[in-house]
């Protein structure tokens, strides 16, 4: 794994668009696989300053997200698919039928998520890069903490700890849905390039865990320390606990 140390939030943003940006620049039809959350919010931003500078497009651009909530639609402003609308989709000019998330709507719950790993699998053998924000207990995409990884698409039912850190979004705790459709761990793994970001200290002893612990599925991240391509970029408070 290669660590980028960052001063700050800011400077861990800027060495993620540049890493994104440049994965634009050598293959402008990339495969991107995308994360949701406050962590890449900075990112996206400067994504979307450096397409309106016409540095990098997203028009050949195809996009996979991580996870969808279980139970709330696209038109939701909780929804990830509306996350990814306002923070990148609206402000970039990518076609927005190249751009995918799990449909938290689904009635069959297992055919949609089978239909994911088949769209990924028919449009590319691997994913270009995947982009990854890190929970407080170690989650990547929402494959949580668990005695097993699992490999493909599945509806997950979130730790309490995961809904008290997503509740800061919602009115109340209460309207934080319960479950989620994530990709697992076959997606993550198969990305020829993982860039995973964390910020602050809430995010130490995860990504501790992640970079110094044993590969467990109690830890989801400490899988990447079996990926070949994987670039964590954190900040200094992030790496606090190294
Ligand atoms: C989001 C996702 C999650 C977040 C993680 C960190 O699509 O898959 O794994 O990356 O919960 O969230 P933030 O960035 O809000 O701290």
């Amino acid at each position: 794994m290669k660590i980028i140390e960052c001063a700050n939030y800011d400077e861990a943003s800027a060495a993620c668009a540049d890493i994104f940006a440049e994965q634009l620049k050598k293959k402008p039809d990339s495969i991107l696989g995308l994360a949701t959350g406050s962590t890449p919010v900075g990112t996206y931003r400067l994504l979307a300053e450096k397409c309106a500078r016409g540095e990098i497009s997203f028009k050949r651009v195809k996009t996979f997200n991580l996870d969808e909530y279980y139970g709330i639609g696209p038109g939701h402003d909780q929804s990830y698919a509306y996350f990814m609308r306002d923070n990148l989709f609206d402000h970039v000019d990518i076609e927005p039928a190249n751009t995918n998330i799990p449909d938290g709507l689904a009635k069959d719950v297992g055919a949609e998520c089978r239909r994911y790993d088949e769209l990924q699998n028919a449009t590319c053998d691997g994913l270009d890069i995947q982009l990854l924000g890190i929970g407080p207990n170690g989650h990547i995409g929402f494959n949580e903490p668990d005695d097993v990884f699992t490999a493909g698409t599945h509806l997950v039912e979130l730790e309490a700890s995961t809904i008290d850190a997503n509740a800061r979004f919602f009115a109340s705790r209460d309207e934080v849905p319960k479950s989620a459709l994530t990709v697992g761990m076959r997606t993550i793994m198969n990305a020829k390039k993982v860039v995973i970001v964390a910020s602050g200290e809430g995010k130490a002893a995860a990504v501790r865990a992640m970079l110094d612990g044993p590969v467990t599925p109690r830890v989801p991240a400490s899988i990447l320390q079996l990926h070949p391509d994987v670039v964590v970029i954190a900040d200094s408070a992030a790496l606090g606990k190294l």
